[in-house]
């Protein structure tokens, strides 16, 4: 006997011979499920705001103190492992030392904020004051480019969409200096004890990092370096404007997950269309989350691609979403994301800071820092918050985007014999 099977998960275990009482109830429960899942979050890509509103679905686990934590010397390493491999550890400028000098090893330092004039005057206060009064301590330039009215992008880029605008004219820029740090308005600096260089990574020509609660390359902030192929690179990604799929598709942050692999890794011929065909599947968040999950497995564990890209873990760039620690910090962080109000103490939001600032306070060494001290943590409490958030972020991953593409895509059919023609 065949026996066949209904794909609705809430009446596929519905019990032959139930009252009609309990039919209704399960459909009011299929009800509220379907409604819960919909998406209720999208991206404008059409408002003045340049800002991505994504945040995180879910509450922290409850109980804190329970999750275990590993210290980095718990990590238990297996012999073999290390014994064949002869690993180096990559080198890193050290941390800034007591506001000390940012020596410029690698040439000029471009710090890139692109805003709308009347979103920038209404918000970002407490972030922008706060790289301002970072940027007096050292020898960065600053440009803040107004993408309505700046001369020369309007000039180079006729993108109508601010989100891929804004690359274009990072790129526009990117020929004045030798490397550029591209911000959004709501990045601030929490501890101005840190250069740039410290996360400038020379192998590479950009250097993005992954958004920690979804995993998915962060479009928002970058580093990137003057070069024909980064120019290039940044041009191609302003471009998808005009070449992105019509549904629901992340805009310029979707984009950039299928342009770092096409731009890394073009021999993965299958792989991209796979991801290509997941993109264009999209109807919300949750689905559009499976074609992320798609192009990061492409990518592997692979963190440098050499003259091209590096990709740094999440939480391991020179910045991360405020939220995960509440605003509190330790010395190892520099700028944190996510704030998007006109002053501290608003709408619930205190910041880590106890007054707005005074920019004309500073310049030198910690002046002009207004810290709430019970805001500056220790690297373990920090740990313990990241950790706690990723438990939650990794049990409330939408169940659509759980996928393995070459499951339940195949990656033969389409193109055997010749699958491997271009490795
Ligand atoms: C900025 O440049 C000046 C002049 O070259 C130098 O003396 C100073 O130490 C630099 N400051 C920092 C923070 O690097
Ligand atoms: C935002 O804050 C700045 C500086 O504190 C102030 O000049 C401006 O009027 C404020 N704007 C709004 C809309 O609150």
């Amino acid at each position: 006997m065949i026996r066949l099977r209904t794909s609705v998960p809430c009446v596929r275990h519905f019990p032959a011979g139930s009252t009609p009482l309990l039919l209704a109830l399960l459909v009011l429960l299929c009800i509220i499920y379907v409604f819960n899942v919909l998406p209720s979050r999208t991206l404008s890509a059409n408002s003045d705001s340049l800002e991505d509103e994504r945040q995180p679905n879910f509450q922290a686990p409850a109980n804190f103190a329970n999750v275990r934590v590993h210290k980095p010397q718990e990590i238990i390493e297996d012999e073999h492992v290390r014994k064949t491999e002869n690993l180096k550890e990559t080198k890193r400028l050290p941390q800034r030392v007591a506001m000390g000098p940012c020596p410029p090893v690698y040439g000029k330092v471009t710090v890139f904020v692109a805003m709308i004039k009347s979103s920038y005057e209404r918000f970002y206060h407490v972030a922008q004051d706060s790289l301002k009064c970072y940027l007096k301590s050292v020898n960065y330039t600053l440009l803040l480019v107004d993408l309505d009215s700046d001369e020369r992008v309007n000039k180079e880029c006729g993108h109508t969409q601010l989100f891929f605008k804004k690359h274009c004219a990072a790129a526009a820029y990117l020929r004045d200096t030798d490397w550029m740090l591209v911000l959004d308005a709501d990045t601030g600096v929490v501890n101005p004890n840190h250069c740039i260089e410290e996360w400038i990574d020379p192998r590479a020509d950009l250097v993005f990092y992954e958004r920690f609660f979804n995993w998915e390359i962060a479009s928002g902030n970058y580093l990137v370096k003057n070069t024909p192929w980064a120019t290039k690179f940044l041009k191609k990604w302003a471009d998808w404007q005009y070449e992105q799929p019509s549904n629901w598709n992340g805009a310029d942050n979707g984009v950039l997950q299928i342009h770092v692999l096409q731009s890394v890794m073009p021999e993965a011929r299958n792989e991209i269309k796979i991801c290509d065909q997941v993109w264009h599947k999209g109807t919300g968040y949750d689905t559009y989350m499976a074609y992320v999950t798609c192009c990061k497995l492409a990518l592997g564990a692979t963190r440098l691609w050499p003259g091209k890209v590096r990709l740094l873990r999440r939480a391991h760039g020179w910045v991360r979403d405020g939220y995960l620690s509440g605003d509190k910090w330790c010395q190892r962080d520099f700028m944190l994301h996510g704030w998007k109000l006109n002053q501290t103490e608003i709408q619930g939001w205190q910041s880590p800071y106890k007054q707005m600032f005074k920019v004309e306070e500073c310049g030198s060494g910690e002046s002009g820092w207004h810290w709430r001290e019970d805001y500056r943590v220790s690297e373990d409490e920090i740990r313990k918050s990241l950790a706690n958030f990723e438990k939650g972020a990794g049990a409330n991953f939408p169940k659509e985007a759980r996928i393995h593409p070459y499951l339940s895509e195949g990656d033969i059919g389409d193109c055997w014999p010749h699958c491997d023609d271009f490795v």
